[in-house]
């Protein structure tokens, strides 16, 4: 019998796609093969994402797609993972009678067993707060014909810890990946040797809220002494790793010993993304962010004043419940006076269960996308601006893609970069000598350095 096919659609954080590969390895254990046509496949899992009405909006009219598709192939086993499925939970299958199975953000490792038992239509959405998410020594030996999930690569995401405590008003997080849990220390030094000894050159780390690891939850006993700043030098002394990142963190928990790191360790890259969500004090306060304005700019100096070419990014909410001219105007002079590298920013979405849900004096539609308009619009310019300061300069580049007639690459502070003169057979992970040529809003074009001036 031919083995049987899977495709997973990702939507959503990073988190999420370090989960994805996690249950793609474990399909792979068991004799699945990953095929990049969803027509094909025996299995389909979505792999959801519930931080905005919109992402939810878009699992649920796929899986309407998806009825179509089991009906011309009742063979077809349909698998809802993620945030949505966490939240929604059964619901998900009295409104989607196709799905054969709903499994929850702490449960994913036990995809395959799950599998195994579909007859009664699994639904597992148990959040526990003594979870321990398990060992996991992710498999990079996979052969090409293994797609998306496990070709070997050269950067990875290595999750430390799961799940956040810190109930800001809009966020249904703590709803749908629980209590903050750290990974014991031991687990994840193991899971970066094996993947620098895999070939893998740049890891970022990844948590919900990595500045309070090892502080709450703490389910094992060799975190009880180490800081997130003590973990990140660890990792950083792993030899032949060449580049380090981390996401996301909260401002409030952000310690001096941690931005110390960005002057010390030589191998983390001076990029952060520090999610500020307004300039207003008094919406971070309704927000429940437990940090000022004021609080934040300190933490933005002492990062520059540690790191000056540190590229920082946000993220920023508009509209939320409350907001008035004048505090979008505070997040505005907020945006002129950090001068951010780039942003996400979105529009406020109610969610359901979380306390801003129930406040009264929503914003109008309307003037949140203008809101919206304006703060990317000049979002945009400064974004430009800072990418027009690389001109003329030279910097280290790590190749990503190489298509025909096409490479890109990044720098250490993340900008993507297109290598516009070279045709060279680059493998992805080498780093080169890049001479910026060109800056857009987005990304920059460079040329490579002739060997002789590298
Ligand atoms: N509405 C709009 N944006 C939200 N985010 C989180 N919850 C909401 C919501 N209810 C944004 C925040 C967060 C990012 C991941 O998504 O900016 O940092
Ligand atoms: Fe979306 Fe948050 Fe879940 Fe990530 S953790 S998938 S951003 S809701």
């Amino acid at each position: 019998m031919p083995n049987k096919s899977f495709f997973i659609k990702t939507f959503g954080c990073q988190m999420n796609e370090r989960d994805s590969e996690i249950m793609a390895q474990l399909l792979g254990e068991r004799g699945y093969v990953e095929t990049g046509d969803s027509d094909q496949a025996d299995l389909i899992i979505l792999n959801t994402c519930s931080i905005r009405a919109k992402a939810e909006q878009k699992v649920m009219s796929l899986l309407g797609v998806l009825r179509k598709q089991k009906k011309r192939n009742p063979g077809l086993k349909i698998c809802v993972a993620g945030c949505v499925a966490q939240r929604e939970g059964k619901q998900i299958i009295e409104r989607m009678p196709h799905v054969d199975l709903v499994i929850g953000t702490q449960s994913i490792y036990q995809l395959t067993d799950l599998l195994d038992n579909l007859e009664d239509r699994p639904v597992v959405t148990m959040l526990s707060d003594d979870y321990q998410i398990p060992p996991f020594i992710p498999d990079l030996t996979a052969g090409p014909e293994q797609k998306q999930h496990s070709a070997v690569p050269f950067k990875k995401f290595l999750t430390i810890m799961q799940g956040c405590n810190n109930y800001c008003s809009y966020c249904v997080v703590p709803f749908t990946r629980g209590r903050e849990i750290s990974r014991k220390v031991s687990h994840i030094l193991d899971e970066a040797h094996s993947l620098v000894e895999a070939g893998v050159k740049e890891i970022t780390l990844l948590g919900q809220n990595v500045n309070s690891y090892g502080k709450t939850n703490v389910v094992s006993d060799d975190t009880d002494d180490y800081s997130f700043a003590d973990l990140l030098r660890a990792v950083s002394v792993i030899p032949g790793l060449q580049r380090l990142r981390f996401t996301t963190s909260n401002p409030k928990d952000l310690s001096d010993d941690l931005m110390r790191c960005f002057a010390e360790v030589e191998i983390l890259c001076p990029q952060f993304h520090l999610p500020v969500q307004s300039g207003s004090n008094r919406i971070l306060s309704l927000m429940n962010r437990k940090y000022s304005r004021e609080l934040y700019l300190e933490k933005v100096a002492a990062l520059r004043a540690y790191r000056p070419e540190i590229a920082l990014t946000t993220d920023m909410i508009v509209g939320f419940p409350g907001e008035t001219d004048h505090d979008f105007e505070e997040t505005m002079s907020l945006l002129e006076e950090v001068q951010y590298h780039g942003s996400f920013s979105f529009k406020y979405s109610d969610r359901p269960g979380t306390r801003s849900s129930e406040f009264t004096d929503k914003v109008d539609e309307a003037l949140k996308s203008d809101r919206l308009r304006i703060f990317q619009a000049r979002q945009d310019a400064i974004s430009l601006q800072h990418n027009e300061r690389y001109v003329g300069r030279t910097f280290p580049v790590m190749i990503e893609k190489v298509a025909q007639g096409s490479i890109v690459g990044r720098t250490k502070t993340n900008h993507l970069v297109h290598i516009a003169n070279t045709f060279n057979n680059f493998l992805p992970g080498e780093i080169v000598s890049v001479r910026i040529i060109h800056a857009g809003q987005h990304s920059l074009r460079g040329e490579l350095l002739d060997q002789d001036q590298q």
